[in-house]
């Protein structure tokens, strides 16, 4: 009830306002729609306590009243709240630990916030920022999604803040959040990303907090991170990452951009090809990765041997051609005799 009574305030607040005697014409001419019940009540009881000019008007005014009353209920946002959620201000729907299924379907077009953590939701519905295009703050925490659907943040362009932390994700495609271009702080934490494409986060110009820590991570292409020029602050710990030779340019990455990662080099931890042992990236230095300057021209060696080895065949393949020519000679030289033999033996 004290949620209704929220939502019916700036309605209430605006047909005083605009005009009361329309207010006592809006509570009786309302539809009796059952969610709304509690809501139609305070507005009569807020006619009721109203002036006496909320008595009833002549006709004209009246129909003109109602005209006004439908306009504003037609206008008037944040009317339908989720069973179950709390809408505390006209922009915020908040349903968190309520063991949602999915995403709270309809409410306000217009909300700006919206708090659905703590669920057992496993999807974002591919049109939710068609239809949710106004918001701002999307707190999705502790949930089970395990996949995000191409093209669902298109539309989101307005959005700030997006939580996605401590879900099931495993893999981020391509352009995963293309069209969030006001994406301020994105949090893919305590999630189960083992992968995350070169791509991922494309288009996400604004965005300076980036939380990949606590996943399945070994490895990750610095261009993921070189496309994201407002980065201020990037959390890679809690992943197993691998330390071979791939990891040697996120490295170089991570050494010149330490100063964005809020916890430093100690807390990134990876594990040598070799040994199942785990070092501290603050006890490895470019050195350690010296031995991949050779094995960054391993193309160049292929190369070589690959120029060898068509070499050899090319020797070899002419070699036996040219043995069959000679033996081909050989062959043929006798019995051009032999025919010239014939031939003499016939005259
Ligand atoms: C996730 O949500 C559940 C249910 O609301 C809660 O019991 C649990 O403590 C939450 N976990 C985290 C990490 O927030
Ligand atoms: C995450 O996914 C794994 C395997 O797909 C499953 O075992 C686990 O229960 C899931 N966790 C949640 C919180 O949905
Ligand atoms: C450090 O970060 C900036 C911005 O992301 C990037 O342009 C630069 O290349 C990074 N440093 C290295 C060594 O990659």
């Amino acid at each position: 009830p004290s949620r209704a009574r929220a939502h019916a305030l700036p309605a209430r607040a605006a047909l005083r306002l605009l005009a009361p005697a329309a207010s006592a014409h809006c509570a009786v001419s309302r539809p009796p729609r059952p969610g709304l019940a509690s809501e139609s009540a305070s507005v009569s009881a807020a006619a009721g306590a109203g002036p006496p000019a909320c008595a009833p008007a002549p006709q004209p005014a009246a129909a003109a009243a109602l005209g006004l009353c439908s306009l504003l209920l037609l206008l008037a946002p944040g009317h339908a709240c989720p069973a179950g959620c709390a809408c505390t201000d006209p922009h915020t729907v908040d349903c968190r630990d309520r063991g949602l299924p999915s995403v709270p379907d309809p409410f306000p077009l217009d909300v700006r916030k919206l708090l659905v953590a703590g669920n057992r939701i496993q999807q974002i519905p591919e049109d939710f920022f068609i239809f949710y295009g106004d918001l701002v703050y999307l707190d999705f925490r502790n949930n089970s999604l395990r996949s995000l659907e191409e093209g669902t943040f298109s539309g989101s362009a307005k959005l700030v803040f997006l939580d996605l932390s401590y879900n099931n994700l495993t893999q981020l495609g391509a352009g995963a959040f293309r069209s969030a271009g006001r994406l301020v702080k994105l949090s893919l934490a305590n999630n189960n990303l083992a992968g995350v494409h070169e791509a991922a986060f494309e288009t996400l110009e604004s965005l300076q907090v980036l939380e990949l820590n606590d996943n399945n991570l070994r490895s990750l292409s610095v261009a993921a991170l070189a496309a994201l020029p407002a980065l201020r602050s990037l959390r890679l710990d809690g992943n197993p990452w691998l330390c071979d030779c791939d990891f040697a340019h996120l490295f170089s990455w991570i050494q010149e951009n330490a100063s964005k990662l809020p916890k430093g080099l100690d807390e990134i931890q990876c594990s040598l090809p070799m040994e199942s042992r785990r070092i501290s990236l603050r006890d490895l230095s470019e050195a350690s990765f010296s031995e991949c300057r050779f094995s960054l021209s391993l193309t160049d060696l292929f190369i070589i041997i690959f120029s060898g080895v068509a070499v050899s065949i090319a020797a070899i393949i002419s070699s036996f051609f040219l043995a069959t020519v000679v033996q081909c000679f050989q062959r043929c030289a006798p019995n051009k005799d032999a025919e010239d033999e014939d031939e003499d033996e016939d005259e």
